[in-house]
Formats: structure tokens, sequence, C-alpha cells
């Protein structure tokens, strides 16, 4: 194949500005020592995008706004996608060890629920490591409702990680037994993941740069563990910042961040305690239940100088007292009472009390039985606990007091997706894009935490996208 000399092809106020355009809409930290990568990348994706040459390309990303589907080629030239099933051990024996068996020690009595993201995923080993390990820990799976959400920018990326076919590279550093006991060998040399495994994980498109979280409509809240690992080393310390802030919102109290061991840094993390186990250091959201974890050292706060305050988030805003009103009180009755009580709702759903969290939403709607919002939420609720089928019942219902409910069409399209129904996941997000069609791109959509109907309609293209093609 021909090799492309990209030195010196662009010139450098060009290339700065394509920097400060990629650092603004994907996150990734181009200083000038790496414009000649930045150069490479662009020239790979101009070939992709049908530009003559890079410099034309250039120019074009820099002057027309850009569509979803060009920043994720963009995107795809620029970011790295190396990575291997239980890459950094020591941060999955820090899992195995403590974190997960002091979580579920903490659930098991109650609300038997696990929620874990891993954020910048590429092909699905991270994921699917931490669906394994949680294999091993909990016999009794099907009695939990664990969540193990996997996003990604890259839809090629999640199109691969969803299909759990991998080849030996793959495996350079995980243990043998992991290869024996989940995967089979294919006639192709690859090794097909045990589908038991590959359903527990839940493939998204985001883009940790540009969207919004935490959010119940992309169920990025109430997670119990992030793992973000080798993606915010090529972020702007500015962005990274951004989104450990958003990160530790998407965090229950209590709730831990896993970063890579060449990415910590008490600076850019915190509002989080970094915790030191044996050769790892996570960080720690306040709150929650008391760890049990006095065997580690709880490193000292860092100074407080570079975060900038946390926006609170608008349920947050909500006085502590309010949401100690006792769920048995009497239901109000007109609908300014219901939104209260939604709110109520939202703030215990945002901090994973779903129990309270779905007994606020039921009066929500005996408030306000004709309002599309509350049977929305308590959707998101039920499907966060696991019942699927009441979920479904909710969102029909929203749709039934409003067809024009795209959020709630895309909701029951993941969810159908989820349960494999493919046909009818394809025509709820039909549906869903005819809705978003007619409004205008920048409208910011009712219950969506500030996403905007052009967004959705990008997002939906990208569900669609990556999903693995079908074989017959
Ligand atoms: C080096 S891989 C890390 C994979 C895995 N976390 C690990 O540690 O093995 C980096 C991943 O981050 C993703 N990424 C980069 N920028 C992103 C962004 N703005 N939003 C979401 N994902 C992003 C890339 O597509 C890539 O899959």
């Amino acid at each position: 194949m021909l090799e492309v000399d990209v030195r010196g092809a662009l010139p450098d106020p060009l290339l700065a500005g394509l920097s400060e355009f990629v650092a603004l809409r994907i996150g990734l930290h181009f200083p000038p020592e790496r414009w000649r990568d930045i150069e490479r990348g662009i020239t790979a994706a101009a070939r992709e995008l049908g530009f003559p040459d890079v410099e034309t390309c250039a120019r074009a990303l820099l002057s027309a706004p850009l569509t979803q589907a060009q920043l994720e080629v963009l995107a795809s030239h620029l970011t790295v996608g190396e990575t291997y099933f239980f890459r950094e051990k020591k941060s999955f024996e820090a899992l195995e060890e403590h974190i997960l068996p002091e979580l579920l020690r903490a659930r098991r009595g109650a609300e038997r629920r696990l929620r874990i993201w891993s954020a910048g995923c590429c092909t699905g080993e991270e994921p699917y490591s931490v669906a394994m390990l949680l294999d091993r820990l909990i016999p009794d799976a099907e009695a939990w409702n664990i969540t193990i959400l996997a996003t990604d920018i890259n839809p090629r990326f999640l199109r691969k990680a969803a299909e759990g076919a991998y080849g030996e590279w793959s495996f350079r550093d995980a243990p043998g037994w992991i290869r024996e006991r989940y995967f089979k060998a294919r006639r192709d040399g690859r090794f097909e993941l045990d589908p038991r495994i590959r359903k527990r994980v839940t493939f998204f498109h985001l883009n940790l740069a540009d969207d919004v979280y935490p959010s119940l409509s992309s169920n990025t809240n109430a997670m119990d563990v992030i793992l973000c690992r080798n993606v915010l080393m090529y972020f702007t310390a500015e962005r990274t910042q951004r989104v450990a802030a958003n990160f530790h919102r998407s965090l229950v109290g209590g709730g831990w961040l896993i970063v890579s061991p060449a990415e910590t840094s008490n600076a850019l993390f915190s509002p989080f305690s970094a915790v030191q186990f044996p050769g790892a250091v996570l960080y720690r959201k306040a709150g929650g239940a008391a760890p049990q974890l006095a065997a580690f050292e709880h490193l000292p706060p860092a100074p407080r100088i570079l975060f900038p305050p946390e926006p609170a988030a608008p349920q947050a805003e909500l006085p502590q007292e309010t949401v100690a009103v006792e769920p048995g009180a009497a239901p109000p009755r007109t609908p300014d009472d219901a939104g209260e009580l939604a709110r109520i709702a939202r703030v215990c759903a945002n901090e994973g009390r779903l129990g309270e969290a779905s007994e606020w939403c039921e009066k929500a709607i005996a408030a306000d039985r004709l309002n599309p919002a509350h049977y929305y939420l308590l959707a998101t609720i039920r499907h966060e606990q696991g019942q699927v089928d009441a979920a479904a019942q909710s969102l029909a219902r929203a749709l039934y007091l409003d067809a024009d409910f795209a959020l709630a069409h895309f909701a029951l399209g993941n969810l159908r997706l989820s349960q494999g129904r493919r046909r009818e996941a394809e025509r709820h997000f039909t549906n869903a894009l005819v809705v978003l069609r007619a409004r205008a791109q920048d409208e910011v959509l009712p219950e969506s935490d500030g996403l905007t109907a052009g967004r959705l309609a990008e997002i939906i293209a990208s569900v669609l996208a990556s999903q693995p093609r079908a074989t017959a």
C-alpha cells in the first residue's frame, strides 16, 4: 500500500486550528509536538470522507458544521484502539478482592443491584472482563439486577464489541482459565465469547467530550463503579476535569472511579478521595455506606485549586428535608404537586434508591394521570430495577398519551434491542426519527437532561450503525 508522506503537508496555523477543534469536539489533546499525529489522522480521514487531499479536508472541517458521521470517522482515525482482557491486573485485583465483595455484602440483604460503566470501552475487552469477574463472584447472578454499561465514541469499535469474537492478541495478559471457561474456538482462529456473558453488557454510543451525563435517559446515573482507563490520558487537562466532574455526579455516594495507573492525578480527580490498593490508586466519591477498607491508605485530599466548583445538578438542588418526606404520606392532588413528587423520584433514582424512587413516581402518577413524563420516569426506574416488562408497559402508556414523545420511542427501542427483538427495536427507532425530524435540531427534548433533537437523531443513527450486521 502506498505510504502517504505527511511531514509538513499542512501549515502550522491550520494545525493549530485543527488541534483546538479536536480538543473541543472529541476532547483529545494534540500539542505542537504531536501535530504530525493529527496530520496523519486527518490524512486517513480525508480519504474516507472523500476529500481529494488533506488540506481541503482540514479546511472543510474547520469551516462547516460537522455531521455526526464525519465526527465519528475523524475520531476513529485520531483515537487509540489498544485494549485487551484483564488489562492492568492490579485494578482488577482491587475490584475482585475489595470493591466488589464490599458492594455485594452491602447489597445482599437489600436491593440486589450493581451498576458498572466502562467509559471508552473500545472493542469490549474491558466490560467483558468485568462481566466474567462478576460471573465468578456472584453464583446466583439471576437473583441480582446487574447493569454493565459500555460506551465509546467509535461505532466501529462498538460493533466489534457487540459481536464478541476476538483474536489471540486480546488474551495476551489474561489468565488461561478465561479463554477455557468463557470462549469457544472458531474455525477462523478467533474465539467467540459465551453468549451468556455477552448479553450482560449493554453497548451504547457516547462522546465523553460532548454528551450530557449523568442522565436517566442514557442510563449513566447511579453508577457504583466507573472504569475509564487509558482514555483521559489523551484528553486536555480541562476536558479531563470536566469529565471527572460529570463522573462524580454519575456515581452514587461511596462509588468508585477507576482510571489507569498512568492517569492517576490527585489534582485532576480532586472531588474524589484517592485510595491506595496494592499496585493501584482508585478514586472514591464521599458518602454511601461506611467503607470496610481500613487496611488501605486514604491519601490526603488534593488542594482544590485546579478543579472548578461542581455546578449543582438541577436534581441536587432539592433540599434533603424534602427528600426525607415519608413515602407513606397521602398523595397530593394537583399537577404542580405531581411535578414536585416526580422531582423527588428523580433525586432518589439518581442516587440509586430505586425502591423509594418508584414509590414517589407512583404518587406523581396518582396525582396527575395524564402526564406522559411521569410514565417515562417510572419506565426508567423499572428498567433499572430489572423489571423490563413493567418498563415496556410504562413506555407504551407514555406513548399512548403523547405519540410524539421521542425519548419514549428511543427507550422502547433500546429495551427491545436488549431483548434481542431487533425488528421491533428498529420500528421504535424509526418512529423516534420521524418525530425528531419534525423538530429543530437544537431543540432540547423534554425529560432529557439537556439532550437536543439533533443529537438524539445522531445517537439513534449510531445505535443502528453499531448493531452487528444481520447474517441471514
Ligand atoms: C486506548 S482505548 C482504552 C480501552 C479500554 N478502556 C482499556 O483501557 O483497555 C481508548 C478508547 O477511548 C475511546 N475514546 C476516545 N475519545 C473518546 C470520547 N471523546 N468519547 C468516548 N470515547 C472516546 C476510543 O474510541 C477508544 O476506544
